[in-house]
Formats: C-alpha cells, structure tokens, sequence
C-alpha cells in the first residue's frame, strides 16, 4: 500500500483509472481516514499522502486494496509534484500533546505545507480545502464564536505553534485566492470525535472514553468547568464534503462543529455512565492558554450549506466507545494516558 517519498507519477496512474483524482493529506489521521473512504464511496481517486506522525497505516487498511486508492509516506513540508483536481489539506497533528512536542515542525507543516499544497492547486488548477480549526479564535471574547470574530490568541503560548500557524495557513490560502484566483474552502472545524482516533493521542474524548474501559482515574483539567463542543466525525465530513461541493465563490472561512455546548465535567460523567466504569475523577491544574469556553456558531454553514449535525452526543459517543472497546479487546499494548486536553 505504501508508496516511496517523492514518486511523482501517482497522479498520473490514478488518472489512467478514471474517477476526479484527489489527494488528501494527513490521510493517515483521525479525519484523513474517514474523508478518504467517504470520497472512494462517491467514486474519487484517492491519493492519501501522510508522514505518519499521527496518523497510521492501520486507519487506511479498509482502504488498501482498494483500486481506486494509494497511500504515499510523504512529508507535506517538501514539495508535492503530482497534480489533482481536488485538495484536502489535513496534515497536521491536531492534539496539543503532539503539536507542542514539535513545536517548530508543527509550524512548518501549518506554513509549508499549506504552502506547497496552494502551489500545486495553482498548477494544476485543483479546488483546495484547508482543515483550519476553532483554535484561531483563540481564548474567545464573545459566544458562541461567529467567522467574523477575529479571535484572542496568544501568539507566544505554548498552543501558539499549532493556533498562529493555522492563522497563517489562513492567510496564505485567501492571499492565493486574491492573487492567483486560487479556488479555496476554509473550514474551521471544532473538537469532532468518533472511531479511528488514536488510543493515546491526548484528546479529551478518546482520553476519557479509554480511561472509562480501563477503570482508570479520569483527569479533569481546574474544575472541569471549561466547554467544549463535540461533533461526531460522520456529520463533519458531511459538512467538509458539502463546503467542498459548493459553488466557486463560497471561500469560506466555516465554521463546522456541533454547536451543543457541553462542560468537560459532564463530559466525563456521562462517559462513566455510559461505559458502566468505576472510573473516579482526578483533578489537575488546567494547562496554559487552555479555553474557558468553545461553541460554534454554525449559522453561516446551515445557511450556505443546509448543513447541520445530526448525530447526538449519547449516539456518537456510543458509537466511539464499542469501537475503542473492540480495540483494547485487540490485546494491543497501548501506552498509559497521562494528560487529556481538549
Ligand atoms: N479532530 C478535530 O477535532 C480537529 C479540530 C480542528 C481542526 N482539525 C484539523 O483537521 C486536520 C486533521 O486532524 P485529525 O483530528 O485527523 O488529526 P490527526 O493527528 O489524527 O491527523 C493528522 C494527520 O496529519 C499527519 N501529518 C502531520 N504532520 C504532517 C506532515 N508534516 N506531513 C504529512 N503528514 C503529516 C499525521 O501523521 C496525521 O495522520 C488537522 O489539520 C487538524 O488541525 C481537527
């Protein structure tokens, strides 16, 4: 399935087959993973480019023999020389454990790698999405968060490689776009969960829900009065597919989440009750530049789009925990949590 670095006729090969050819990058990851199956079901080729830092091989094994699908290990920080009539631009690790451990590279992979992505749609002419994310508003100032607020973040934070360099990412997609006509989508999409993250990645869903099965202590960053927002992954990509469909002049930036506001508290009270655990709940200090509050505005998506979530929380976070219990009875030696930051 794997492919080598720098082939440059995978493209080429996927156009032979017929089908709109594709790349998506972090293809490998939580949200790569599922958008890639979702396209091959609608007929596309796909390219799943990843450098596997996050991402796994065994996200894409549904996906491997698939003749319309190939797989490259790839770093989106060097130049891609395919070419595509649709980029989705993924490749970044999204949890702050594994953003912040690489700081320097996290900014790179926002930055250059959202770069060499743009150069390759302006080439070849491709429709481009970019993966931004509810970080660029930072710790906000108004709620629920509309696209028009130009968010609070600290641009020297420990969260700063991960929230500025998406900012960036940001600027450098709409600077293409008035420069070169580049034709853009921008989502900024807020916490989503399901099945296929991974067991250790240091978000709160999949934390809690693992510590859940495990009977381990859950941790609760500060009172645990922080909110966040959840949407389960199959109604994000719904929305990421729906933006990417639409007309020409809609750019976005979009925001893409469930707008149910719900404390981290709650959160774990309703995963312990669901799961059936004997898990208690152990506090910690809550992490620098952590947000007190997260909840999307998806006013502009529903109008635009006619697209809103639909799959509960209880619904979705069933579905996520059977999925996680299946992989923890696979008998793999999964490393011990230690921290869960939304
Ligand atoms: N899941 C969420 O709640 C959420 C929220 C906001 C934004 N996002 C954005 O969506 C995208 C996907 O997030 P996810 O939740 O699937 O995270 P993930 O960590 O599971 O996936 C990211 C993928 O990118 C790959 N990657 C990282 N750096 C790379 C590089 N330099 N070159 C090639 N591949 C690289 C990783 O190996 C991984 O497979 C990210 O850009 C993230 O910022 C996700």
């Amino acid at each position: 399935m794997a492919g080598t670095s720098s082939s440059t006729d995978v493209t080429d090969k996927q156009a032979a087959r017929g089908g709109r050819r594709t790349i998506v990058t972090g293809g490998a990851g939580f949200l790569g993973s599922h958008l890639a199956a979702r396209l091959l079901a609608q007929g596309d080729e796909v390219l799943a480019l990843d450098n596997l830092v996050t991402g796994s091989e065994a996200n894409l094994e549904p996906l491997r023999d698939h003749p319309r699908f190939r797989f490259v290990r790839h770093d989106v920080t060097v130049p891609w020389k395919g070419s595509a009539e649709r980029v989705f631009n993924l490749a970044c690790c999204a949890s702050p454990k594994h953003y912040q451990s690489d700081p320097e590279k996290t900014v790179r992979t926002c930055m250059e790698g959202s770069l060499n992505m743009l150069r390759l749609a302006h080439r070849t002419d491709a429709r481009i999405f970019q993966a931004s994310t509810s970080e660029v508003y930072g710790e906000p100032e108004v709620h629920p968060q509309k696209e028009s607020y130009r968010g609070s973040v600290s641009p020297i934070g420990p969260r700063a490689c991960y929230d500025e360099g998406k900012r960036c990412a940001e600027a450098l997609f709409f600077d293409y776009h008035r420069v070169h006509g580049t034709d853009i989508k921008v989502a900024r999409i807020f916490n989503t969960y399901g099945p296929q993250m991974q067991l250790d990645d240091g978000r709160v869903v999949s934390n809690f829900i693992v510590q859940a099965l495990r009977n381990e202590p859950i941790t609760i960053y500060g009172d645990g009065s922080q909110t966040r927002s959840f949407c389960y992954v199959d109604d994000l990509i719904d929305g990421i597919l729906a933006l990417v469909d639409s007309p020409r002049g809609i750019t976005g930036p979009m925001n893409l989440g469930n707008p149910v506001e719900i404390t981290v508290l709650d959160l774990a009270t309703r995963i312990i009750a669901l799961t059936g655990s004997r898990s208690r709940l152990v506090r910690r200090p809550i992490p620098v530049d952590d947000p007190t509050r997260r909840c999307p505005d998806i006013g502009l998506a529903k109008e635009t789009l006619g697209w809103s979530p639909r799959v509960p929380l209880e619904e979705g976070l069933r579905r996520t925990a059977e999925w996680f219990e299946r992989k923890l009875r696979d008998g793999r030696q999964v490393p011990e949590i230690t921290s869960a930051v939304a």
